[in-house]
């Protein structure tokens, strides 16, 4: 089954049609990416998926759970993280952490969060307030934030946007050994096309509102006939069409 089924969404905020008819899936352990250019439609598309938004028609099934009608249900094994929320400025990490591990119900709120401590090297920020962390530390936060519960399904808006090279790799590395070895499903969006081609197993386009064009990325540069993803994008952006020769 499916752990997340989109279908046919659509949103319009007064004259700007935002979300034109997107349906899509993500199963058990799949990574999959939204990709395009800047007001395509992509951050819209995962508010409407985490019941933050609500679409003007289409429907978001999470875990079997239909988001409309039992919002709390398909969320309870969820989670997102992307660099413009705000978590509680004037706490200290580990205060916010404490505090999201308690609103989660873990069982072990305490080993759990020093599991995020250790695997996102949050440890020498553990005691500094939130709003005086650097946006990559901030990120980082987030995204630790993020996983606390072990998602089986995690929704993230440009993850590694803030990040330095050696961070973004490392993070990068450990959402794809997640999804892998506990079958977690990752929707992403990032315009880092590199970070898409080794992370997603499967992207889709988006452009004005529509999905273009869906592949991995080698189907992708294939149909295209260039040599990557990031070729790609500025074919599929300028609105060019596939490759007739294949
Ligand atoms: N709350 C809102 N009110 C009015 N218009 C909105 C709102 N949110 C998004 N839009 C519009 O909807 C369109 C899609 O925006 P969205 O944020 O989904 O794009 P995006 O693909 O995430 O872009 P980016 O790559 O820049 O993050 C844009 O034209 C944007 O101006
Ligand atoms: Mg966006």
């Amino acid at each position: 089954m499916d752990v997340l089924t989109v279908t046919a969404l659509c949103k319009r905020f007064g004259s700007v049609v935002a979300v034109d008819g997107v349906s899509f899936t993500v199963g058990a352990g799949e990574v999959v990416g939204l990709l395009g250019p800047n007001g395509a439609g992509k951050t819209t598309t995962l508010h409407m998926v985490l019941g933050l938004t609500r679409p003007d028609s289409g429907t978001v099934e999470m875990f079997g759970h239909d988001m409309a009608r039992d919002r709390s249900r398909a969320l309870a094994r969820a989670n997102f993280a992307a660099s413009y929320l705000h978590l509680p400025a004037v706490l200290r990490v580990g205060e916010i952490l404490d505090v999201y591990a308690h609103l989660y119900g873990l069982r072990r709120p305490a080993a759990r969060v020093a599991e995020m401590v250790e695997m996102l090297d949050l440890g020498p920020l553990r005691r500094q307030q939130f709003s005086r962390l650097s946006s990559g530390q901030q990120t980082r936060v987030l995204l630790a934030k993020a996983l606390l519960n072990d998602p089986g399904l995690l929704v993230l808006d440009e993850p590694t946007a803030n990040l330095d090279p050696d961070a973004a790799d490392r993070i990068r590395g450990l959402l794809v050994e997640q999804a892998v070895t506990s079958g977690r499903a990752m929707l992403i969006t990032s315009h880092n096309m590199r970070e898409v081609e080794r992370m997603c197993d499967r992207v889709h386009f988006v452009s004005g509102g529509r999905i273009v064009a869906t592949g991995s990325a080698v189907e992708l540069a294939g149909a295209y006939g260039v040599d990557d993803l990031e070729a790609v994008f500025l074919r599929v952006a300028r609105g060019g069409a596939p490759s007739s020769t294949t």
